[in-house]
């Protein structure tokens, strides 16, 4: 395959038959115990290696070696499959997808009229076979043609029930994984049981699925991806319809009968009828996969009619009317050499793993978190541990766990701080998370540098120096003191002329007149970026209303939680002498064109009652604005957008209703043009929402 990653160089015969070794032993700890001491990508590439090795000294090839063999021929179970279990073939871009494509349609010798694409789950393959609707035996996947018996798990699996909605005989198959809160859970318990943590929740699953004597429990999920009659020369109605339906309808019968399909997760599994189809959906799956509580590592793309699939046929490993698209791998394995510990702006101590950087979905990761101390004790963690580390897309790396089997015996325990790392005093050690007894004060600069950026109260002759400067001054120690300041005591400053320091005050005067929505901002609560800022000031008008309000209130908000509102109302208890501060100085805190949620709307003469113009619209913004809009800047549009009833987007996707293109528009208007999304250009979209642009 042109596309695929690089290969590990094998140069000799010896360094040959070292990388089958290497390979098989990988194989045998991944599909048994899942212990495997190659990551993802190592395994691949050093089967690459061996596969441009045997392609070059045909006559070298070893009977042991892991190319073409399902499972890299490491597990031999004694369970006969019913139909082999295959494996599927990969493809690594967009291109490669398209010439699979093109090579299929060429095969049938004609155009295939619905590709069913889904998640490729990360997890092991299993058979689940049922009789009379009663679950009597769960096989691992093996070699393909056998595999090992779990049927101890049965009962033990979310999704996959012991007993189905109908008498039916019938195999399913499907993937067992455990989800990323599974596999956090599993660790707790077992470290608590002082057992060692899984690495990742891949061989979480694998472990747990193979384990047969343990004294806890430790829960894994099923998602079905396939049925097949039982026996396969079953003449019942059932095993008709699963020979002759399409494969996204047997789909809606696996799900009927009760087993868990990923048909209510973001990247369920949707026909596609054109090869562009197919492209926008595996780039959305692609960018939903950071988000999801479980692991994706590809896209499966099948032919959907059983005419096709039955054209098409099997190669000795795998059928040909199916293709998996493989992701980049967003787990590593690489080692812990440090750990920071870092106080933030409002005086939390987050510890921050320093790593052998390594390169993962794109950019080379140096730094991971590790949330707080209870964090690291709850994953058993070392320094000079070797860890696995997950990064995908734009979120933050974390460490999912220790490698254990690697430990050398030269690892040593993380020391906790005893005292603030940044001013030397207190910590409050009460919570999970540690804080500095000082709390905001602690790290008073960066608190307040948050408070007067861009997008709270934009006050841009704030520099950092200069807020430093105030700080040791004793003039300011937190963002409301700014509003008190004269402009004898800011003269007192080094460098600070009579007209630096009117620009100054001018500025600070002016960022007394924003909306609530900023000023809220700017007190940095946890959770409370922007667009939730926003939400929130909308919500209640005011920072009366706000202070007013209790757990249940806060919950009214779209995005908030009762966890997230038991942090609101800590949070703002604690900014009470901060916001007071506030109210005495005169600052602005209402929402400007707040509307209380029981009012009715504004009627029209004829006494019918209008909506914002863009309700229940996602609306996505490129290129630069034009006319009405030229002075914009992106977080104004998204703001005008929301005030207008929409949602603000950042990317294009089948589900975008708008995309407002300006000049120099790129990708994002053809990936819209090609989904069929409507465009306007920024006057037609300022037509539409004339009556909210000031
Ligand atoms: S279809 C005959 N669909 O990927 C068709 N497999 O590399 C083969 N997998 O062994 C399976 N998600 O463990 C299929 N949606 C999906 C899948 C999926 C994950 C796994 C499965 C299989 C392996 C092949």
């Amino acid at each position: 395959m042109t596309d695929a990653p690089h290969a590990t160089p094998v140069t000799d015969q010896a360094a040959y038959a070292q990388a089958v070794q290497t390979a098989v032993d990988a194989a045998a700890a991944y599909y048994g115990a899942g212990d495997s001491s190659l990551d993802d990508d190592a395994y691949d590439r050093l089967v690459r290696g061996i596969a441009a090795y045997e392609e070059a000294h045909p006559d070298d090839v070893l009977p042991d070696s892991p190319t073409g063999k399902v499972a890299g021929g490491a597990v031999i179970g004694d369970i006969p499959h019913t139909t082999p279990m295959l494996s599927l073939d990969n493809v690594f871009s967009v291109e490669g997808l398209a010439a699979w494509v093109a090579g299929f349609e060429r095969r049938l010798d004609r155009p295939v009229a619905a590709w069913s694409v889904e998640p490729k789950l990360d997890g092991l393959a299993v058979s689940a076979r049922y009789r009379g609707g009663r679950l009597v035996q769960l096989v691992t996947r093996g070699d393909g043609t056998a595999g090992e018996e779990v049927s101890h798990a049965i009962g033990a699996i979310l999704g996959l029930p012991a007993e189905l909605s109908e008498p039916v005989t019938v195999e399913i198959r499907g993937e067992v994984l455990m989800t990323s809160a599974q596999f956090e859970a599993a660790n707790v318990t077992r470290v608590e049981h002082e057992g060692v943590p899984f690495s990742n929740p891949r061989s979480g699953a694998a472990g747990t699925l193979r384990a047969r004597e343990r004294t806890y429990r430790v829960e894994l999920t099923f998602f079905g991806y396939g049925a097949l009659p039982l026996p396969p020369d079953d003449a019942s109605d059932l095993a008709t319809r699963l020979r002759e339906l399409p494969h996204s309808e047997i789909m809606q019968v696996v799900a009927g009968l009760g087993v868990q399909t990923t048909a209510a997760t973001p990247v369920a599994g949707i026909v596609c009828t054109t090869v562009e189809q197919v492209q926008a959906r595996v780039e959305e799956i692609a960018a939903l996969r950071a988000e999801l509580p479980f692991g994706i590592d590809g896209i499966v793309i099948k032919a959907d009619l059983a005419a096709d699939q039955e054209q098409g046929g099997f190669s000795s490993r795998a059928p040909r009317w199916a293709i998996a698209y493989k992701l980049p791998a967003v787990e590593k394995i690489t080692r812990l050499v440090d750990v920071e510990w870092n106080v933030g702006r409002t005086g939390i101590i987050a510890p921050r793993a320093v790593l052998e950087p390594v390169h993962l979905d794109g950019s080379t990761v140096t730094y991971a978190t590790l949330h707080n101390p209870a964090d690291i004790t709850r994953r058993g963690l070392m320094l000079g541990d070797h860890v696995t580390v997950y990064k995908a897309g734009d979120v933050i790396p974390r460490v999912e766990a220790p490698v254990v089997h690697l430990r050398t015996g030269e690892e040593k325990v993380i020391d906790f701080p005893s005292e603030c790392p940044r001013c030397g005093g207190e910590i409050d050690a009460s919570q999970q998370r540690w804080r500095c007894a000082r709390g905001r004060a602690c790290h008073a600069v960066a608190s307040v540098s948050y408070a007067v950026g861009r997008d709270q109260l934009d006050i841009e002759t704030l520099g950092e120096t200069r807020i430093v400067q105030l700080i040791d001054a004793g003039l300011i120690s937190d963002f409301a003191d700014l509003f008190t300041l004269t402009r004898d005591q800011v003269l007192t400053l080094d460098r600070m002329g009579p007209t630096s320091t009117d620009n100054m005050l001018a500025a600070i005067d002016q960022a007394k007149a924003k909306p609530l929505n900023k000023v809220f901002c700017a007190l940095g609560i946890r959770g409370t970026g922007r667009s939730m800022s926003r939400r929130i000031a909308r919500h209640f008008g005011s920072m009366e209303a706000i202070r007013a309000a209790g757990v249940e209130d806060f919950q009214q908000v779209e995005g908030i939680g009762p966890e997230r509102a038991a942090i609101l109302i800590e949070e703002l208890d604690e900014l009470v002498p901060l916001v007071d501060k506030l109210v005495a100085a005169g600052v602005n805190l209402t929402e400007p064109g707040f509307v209380e949620a029981t009012a009715v709307p504004a009627d029209q003469e004829d006494g019918s009652v209008t909506a914002p113009p863009l309700t229940g619209m996602s609306v996505v913004v490129t290129g630069s604005m034009t006319g009405a809009l030229a002075e914009l800047t992106r977080t104004e549009m998204n703001e005008l957008i929301e005030r207008a009833g929409g949602k603000a987007s950042s990317s294009v996707s089948a589900r975008t209703s708008l995309l407002v293109a300006g000049e120099k528009a790129g990708s994002k208007k053809d990936k819209a043009t090609k989904l069929g999304v409507r465009i306007a250009t920024p006057e037609e979209f300022a037509d539409l929402v004339q009556d909210l642009i000031s």
